[in-house]
């Protein structure tokens, strides 16, 4: 009998190799690792708010449990929260979002996902910015597209122009991905580029999927702009969450708009996936969207500071270039001349960091290959222990540059 059923272990699908995981899982594994070992880590590598979530929603949720929401709810989301999503993502961006159009998600990770799988097909390409958020290239892949990935660099402030992205549209370019307030760069799309990439991805027919998970971590004043606000044609994919502005990643809450076409196919997609996100989980994000948005605005202020000292901070740091993060709260470090000093790849940096100096932080080819001679830290620590750990970092970039 075993033997009949060996001839039928072909092994994996080939999509099983194409995809890959976020490198700040393993990053903090390893400190958490030397921590084990009695050593003192400053930790700058993790990409999750360092607050708790407010007390109103997780107050909502306890409600919510108490009330029996502990079931299965239609695949899409609940309608009251359906709508509250709408009605705040109209507002905000001044659309005006059918509340038939949103679809629920266990994350912004599952609308990237269901998104992904719902509008690429074999050989279709996907222009996505690298360094990026790591899932656009991976789930391209998984796919069977052909991740085109658009270098971001120091010298357009890592945006993704429009006049960048248009010498990449072929006509194969299926879906064109953006991220503004930009992981790991901190970059933010102007008015013009966000028109500009609406009028390339409508002239070309590709969808044009905007990640705006960090849109209202914003600096300097700086206003949010969002293709949905410019589109003319029904191919803008908004995907969005909770995790980072309302510090609640472990919640896994998130939502997708989507043209018309797409709410079936993709309702079936994740109806297959996961069902539906937990139900009192729901209407914690009912009690996000409708609730004082104070603490929201409490956590982008500390953010900004926190960005501020570090800044002031880096400047002691020699060998090393940057630019100042316009929102969310990382930013991406110019490693370069501390690399060919003493020949390492930054994931060697980071490995060293933690060992002989205590300090995490996230090597940038873990955001693509073009990440490549940076490291991002986030602000998801203290002041004090932001202060502490760039002066570890400049501690070890001046002993590798005197070697
Ligand atoms: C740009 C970007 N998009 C999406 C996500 C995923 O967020 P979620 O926790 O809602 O799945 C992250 C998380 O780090 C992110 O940085």
């Amino acid at each position: 009998m075993y033997l009949r059923f060996r001839k039928f272990m072909k092994g994996l699908s080939s999509r099983s190799y194409r995809i890959t995981q976020e490198g700040a899982f393993a990053v903090l594994a390893k400190a958490k690792e030397a921590e084990a070992r009695g050593k003192n880590v400053i930790h700058m590598e993790i990409g999750e708010p360092d607050f708790d979530t407010p007390e109103n929603i997780k107050r909502a949720a306890m409600d919510a449990l108490a009330k029996g929401a502990t079931h299965y709810t239609p695949t899409p989301g609940i309608a009251e929260l359906r709508m509250a999503i709408a009605e705040k993502v109209s507002a905000d961006l001044g659309v005006n979002v059918d509340w038939k159009n949103v679809l629920v998600t266990v994350g912004c990770k599952e609308a990237i996902f269901a998104s992904i799988m719902s509008v690429v097909e074999d050989g279709d390409e996907v222009i996505y910015p690298n360094p990026g958020y790591p899932a656009y290239e991976s789930v391209t892949a998984y796919a069977g597209g052909k991740p085109v990935p658009l270098r971001l660099s120091e010298s357009n402030g890592f945006r993704m122009t429009p006049e960048e992205v248009n010498e990449l549209v072929t006509n194969r370019t299926k879906a064109i991905i953006i991220n503004s307030p930009h992981n790991p760069c901190g970059s933010v799309l102007r008015k013009e580029d966000v028109k500009g990439l609406v009028e390339i991805a409508e002239d070309a027919g590709a969808f044009l999927i905007s990640d705006e998970i960090y849109y209202p971590i914003l600096f300097d004043g700086l206003k949010h702009y969002s293709p949905l606000s410019f589109a003319r044609e029904d191919n803008v994919i908004l995907v969005d969450g909770f995790s980072k502005r309302y510090a609640m990643t472990g919640w896994r809450l998130g939502y997708a708009v989507v043209p018309s076409g797409l709410v079936d196919p993709m309702t079936k997609l994740l109806n297959n996936m996961t069902s539906c996100p937990s139900q009192f989980v729901q209407y914690a994000g009912i009690e996000a969207l409708k609730g004082p948005q104070d603490s929201v605005r409490k956590m982008v202020n500390t953010y900004e500071s926190r960005r501020n000292a570090v800044l002031e901070e880096l400047k002691k740091v020699e060998g090393i270039t940057y630019l100042k993060p316009q929102g969310a709260f990382y930013l991406f470090i110019n490693v370069q001349k501390v690399l060919s000093r003493v020949g390492m790849s930054s994931e060697q940096l980071v490995v060293k960091l933690i060992e002989d100096y205590g300090v995490a932080v996230l090597h940038g080819s873990s955001m693509g290959s073009y990440g490549e001679g940076f490291i991002r830290i986030s602000f998801a620590n203290s002041i004090e222990n932001l202060l502490e750990g760039i002066s570890r970092l400049g501690r070890a970039f001046s002993s590798m540059l005197s070697q």
